[in-house]
């Protein structure tokens, strides 16, 4: 079967072909994708109503796209998958209006996708992916939780944000140091030329005991900071700026990290994926590879160009949905999108 998905949550266009095997994972055969940020950054961040009306734009050509890349006609797609939610409602109402208009024309079923199960079976896009059961850290730029993920559709929340999210503190902070937006690839490229240790900041809900995280007081700690730096934090003869970026990278990274392990050692399972935005992180990424090495811990994640949002994790987890029978896609092409959704309740 092939599952063609639309992804139009937030600030990037993306579509997608996988298609499902007679045994392993689905298998991507092409994806496009086209990213705002060149738009939004003007504005210091994402615009919604110029999201939307982008989205109208690019979403039709990158279908074309990937069925030429894939060798395929419309007419050989079997489902139609879309991002139904949590994200911009206008943005989200571009791909479910496109594609229950495509299934509704060519008679073929769709199927609405959870944005943050995207992100977390990512992953199985991989030439190494997991297997279940695994430990899921979910750091995008509005979701901060820790999942033990037991099979396609069953997740239990072990632990989230009580604030901000991950991808949040370093998209606000960046924007406090002066960085451009999206803040994390910003703040983390400034970051490699600093000293993490430079500034004192704090790692909120380390020793809570709980699997939770809080991150509004660092961005507060930061706010101190600049405002302390004054204009020094933009005089190139002074290492200020990517002291505190590093200082604030480390400070992320090292409570993603623990809590990360806690899980582990709470729920004894031996593997770990991560998935989201932040997932992109090299210092993330490096400091938990490390640590899960020395625990004897396999460590996933999706490939870095697949870990911010794309179509491909839309298609992906429709085609593992449906594989796994927790859901059918339906010849109804009456749709709502679901701006604000929990995982939880899915
Ligand atoms: O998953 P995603 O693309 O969109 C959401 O579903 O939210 O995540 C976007 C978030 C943003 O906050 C962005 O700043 C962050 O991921 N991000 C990073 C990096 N790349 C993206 N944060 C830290 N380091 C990165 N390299
Ligand atoms: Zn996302």
């Amino acid at each position: 079967m092939i599952f063609l998905g639309i992804e139009s949550s937030c600030d990037e266009t993306g579509v997608a072909l996988v298609e499902t095997q007679v045994s392993g994972s689905p298998r991507l055969l092409s994806h496009a994708l086209f990213s705002q940020i060149d738009m939004h950054q003007a504005y210091g961040g994402v615009v919604p109503e110029l999201a939307s009306r982008d989205h109208i734009k690019r979403v039709i050509p990158l279908a074309k796209e990937v069925l030429q890349n894939a060798q395929l006609s419309l007419e050989q797609v079997d489902v139609v998958a879309y991002t139904r939610g949590p994200g911009l409602a206008g943005a989200l109402l571009v791909g479910a209006g496109v594609a229950c208009a495509l299934g509704a024309s060519l008679k073929k079923p769709v199927l609405g996708v959870h944005h943050l199960e995207g992100h977390l079976l990512s992953p199985f896009l991989s030439d190494d992916p997991p297997e279940f059961p695994f430990v899921a850290l979910l750091v995008s730029g509005g979701h901060t939780q820790l999942m033990r993920v037991t099979s396609v559709g069953h997740y239990e929340i072990l632990g989230e944000t009580v604030d901000d999210a991950a991808g949040e503190a370093f998209d606000k902070s960046a924007k406090l140091m002066g960085l451009g937006y999206p803040g994390g690839p910003a703040l983390s490229k400034c970051a490699e030329q600093g000293n993490p240790t430079a500034f004192k900041l704090p790692r909120p809900l380390l020793h809570s005991g709980d699997l939770d995280f809080s991150f509004a007081g660092l961005k507060t700690s930061v706010l101190t900071q600049v405002n302390k730096l004054g204009s020094s934090l933009h005089d190139p003869q002074t290492t200020h700026k990517a002291d505190l970026a590093a200082s604030t990278e480390a400070a992320i990274v090292d409570v993603l990290l623990k809590k990360s392990l806690a899980a582990l050692k709470a729920t004894g399972l031996r593997r770990m994926v991560v998935a989201g935005g932040v997932g992109a992180n090299r210092l993330l990424r490096l400091q938990l590879n490390q640590a899960c090495h020395k625990a004897g811990v396999r460590a996933h994640y999706p490939e870095l160009h697949l870990c911010t949002d794309n179509g491909a994790m839309i298609a992906m987890a429709a085609a593992m949905r449906v594989q796994a029978g927790q859901q059918v896609p339906q010849f109804d092409y009456s749709f709502d999108v679901k701006p604000r959704w929990p995982l939880s309740s899915f």
